[in-house]
């Protein structure tokens, strides 16, 4: 039997798990978090999220929970919308009840914080061998940027709909991005790619890019050519959205030839070309899903029953009972 609010800690938990920058680093993240709240004027401190003190995610966060002690079928998507929101008000109403309606892409205060989560690159980058100092200017650039983008949004929307009508909601970005980022680390790990090509018959063999490419969503190459070595390669499925496009100038000099990334903005893929990087593109929907499918999976494991929507490709990697 799990609550709202344990399954969303579940998440927490494997999202730290499959963190690319390991616990410690989180640890001192979370450190920080409290320091900062410690260190606010008291006239500041009803303005801080306490949720920050725990969640190492802010782009990731229950939006409506009603108490909801035995969730037992979940409504999961890559985006929701009110429509979604309206969609799990028509299933309780045809009997079959959603307990629960779960976002990848974030909304509410989950994408007004989305810019905050772009931190953990700056440190994946130190761990290539960029110098702290390059990684984090060149984030806080972008991170500002991300900030103005979403300042305007109408944030709460869907959130609205789902108050008005009781249903409970949640958004869990990073956290599945983290567990797409490890899976894909895991397998190139282990397939050890020795061309470009032999990236992209690696990720094939996964589901969701294989049924991705039959709709003509597949991976891609974007810069370099199938027959061009690999080389140092990193993952690039997490951080909260896309980078600077400066730091492929940087990753380029510290030794690392070649990208798989979800997706990328094309003054991105001219510098990551500029500077002769392969770059390989996963496919963003197929991504998204595969980390939600990681994450999803769990939740089935538990006797919850997942109903996909909102662009979510669902594969379960559990055993048919
Ligand atoms: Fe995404």
């Amino acid at each position: 039997m799990m609550a709202v609010k344990q399954i969303f800690e579940l998440g927490l938990k494997l999202g730290m798990e499959a963190d690319p920058r390991g616990k410690k680093i989180i640890d001192r993240y979370l450190g920080r978090q409290q320091k900062e709240y410690d260190d606010l004027k008291p006239s500041d401190k009803k303005y801080f999220d306490k949720d920050r003190l725990t969640n190492p995610y802010p782009d990731c966060a229950i939006h409506v929970d009603n108490g909801k002690k035995n969730v037992k079928r979940v409504l999961a998507g890559i985006d929701i919308t009110a429509a979604e929101i309206l969609l799990a008000s028509q299933l309780n109403e045809r009997g079959q009840a959603i307990d629960l309606v779960i976002s990848h892409h974030p909304v509410g205060k989950a994408l007004m914080n989305l810019q905050d989560v772009m931190e953990l690159t700056a440190d994946v980058y130190e761990q290539e061998g960029v110098p702290v100092h390059v990684a984090e200017k060149i984030m806080e650039e972008r991170r500002k940027e991300v900030g103005r983008g979403v300042h305007p949004l109408n944030h709460f929307q869907a959130i609205d709909t789902a108050k008005i009508l009781g249903i409970n909601f949640m958004s869990t970005h990073t956290i599945t991005d983290n567990m797409v980022d490890k899976f894909i680390r895991d397998i190139l790990k282990k397939t050890k790619p020795e061309v470009i090509k032999e990236v992209i018959s690696t990720l094939l063999s996964i589901p969701e890019y294989d049924y991705a490419n039959h709709l003509g969503a597949g991976p891609r190459i974007v810069s370099g050519a199938p027959y061009h070595r690999v080389g140092r390669y990193m993952v690039e499925m997490t951080g909260g959205t896309n980078p600077s496009s400066k730091v492929y100038q940087q990753l380029s000099n510290y030794g690392i030839s070649t990208i798989v990334a979800m997706h990328m903005k094309d003054d991105s893929m001219l510098k990551a070309g500029e500077h002769h990087m392969n770059v390989i593109l996963s496919g963003h929907m197929s991504s998204d899903s595969l980390g939600m499918n990681l994450y999803l999976d769990e939740l089935e494991k538990r006797g919850i029953e997942v109903v996909p929507c909102g662009g979510l490709i669902r594969v379960s990697r559990n055993k048919k009972k």
